[in-house]
């Protein structure tokens, strides 16, 4: 079954679906790639790619390759920007032309793995206070989306600094119903990333969040 989320950006380019594929989608040079990988991963990594050529023939982008970075990025084809996740149930991707955005990060997480044990280790402490104060229903959300937003926003920025990011290192605010996302760590991050304009949407579907991070061109 395939998925649009009409909650996204209409600039964006989007498939999700939760039929798994396999190599079948694959061209050789992808196949390569993950030939001597485990049966969970061929499908994740096919399936990803699938939805990622179905997202790119909607804007005229046919028979692409989508190979891997040395960073394990997606490497799209000249003049397209783009993201790729997987959970147990869901697969999906996100692309646009790259003239209209810089950079996009796609994330998809199943609601109530972040545990309790883990929030020291990607939380920061204001994170954690806000977290603290939620009420038991709030609570499972957004621990998954801070993590969500966290891990689509490191997609995002990956391609244009190839800086690795830990958790603690980006911290997320939630103010007046909008997330806002600030670089702490000690690193000096480049400042070609305007973050006060970058763009965080999110939707729940079933028991999955997918978290989505974008900055358009002006
Ligand atoms: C890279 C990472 C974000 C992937 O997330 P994940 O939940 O393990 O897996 P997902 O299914 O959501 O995403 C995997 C896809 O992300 C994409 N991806 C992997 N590394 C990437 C990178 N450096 N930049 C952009 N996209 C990347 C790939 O398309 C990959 O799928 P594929 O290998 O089938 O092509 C995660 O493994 C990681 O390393 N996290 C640590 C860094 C981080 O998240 N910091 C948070 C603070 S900024």
């Amino acid at each position: 079954m395939h998925y649009t989320f009409p909650q996204f950006a209409t600039e964006l380019s989007q498939c999700f679906t939760t039929k798994f594929v396999g190599v079948e989608a694959l061209t050789n040079n992808e196949g390569a790639l993950v030939k001597s990988a485990g049966k969970k991963r061929i499908a994740d990594f096919s399936t990803g790619r699938f939805c990622a050529k179905m997202a790119m023939e909607t804007i005229g982008i046919f028979n692409a390759e989508i190979l891997t970075g040395t960073g394990r990025e997606p490497l799209w084809p000249q003049g397209i920007v783009g993201s790729i996740s997987h959970s147990k149930k869901l697969v999906g991707a996100v692309v646009s032309p790259a003239n209209k955005m810089h950079s996009l990060g796609l994330d998809i997480e199943t609601m109530g793995n972040v545990k309790k044990e883990m929030w020291n280790l990607l939380y920061t402490a204001p994170e954690q206070k806000f977290l603290s104060a939620l009420s038991n229903k709030e609570l499972e959300l957004f621990t998954t989306l801070l993590f969500s937003l966290k891990e689509s926003f490191y997609k995002f920025q990956y391609p244009i600094t190839k800086l690795y990011l830990d958790f603690k290192d980006v911290e997320v605010n939630y103010i007046n119903e909008t997330f806002r996302l600030n670089v702490i760590t000690k690193l000096s991050y480049p400042n070609n990333i305007p973050l006060k304009l970058l763009n965080f949407q999110w939707v729940k579907f079933e028991d999955q969040i997918i978290s989505l991070c974008y900055l358009n061109k002006l």
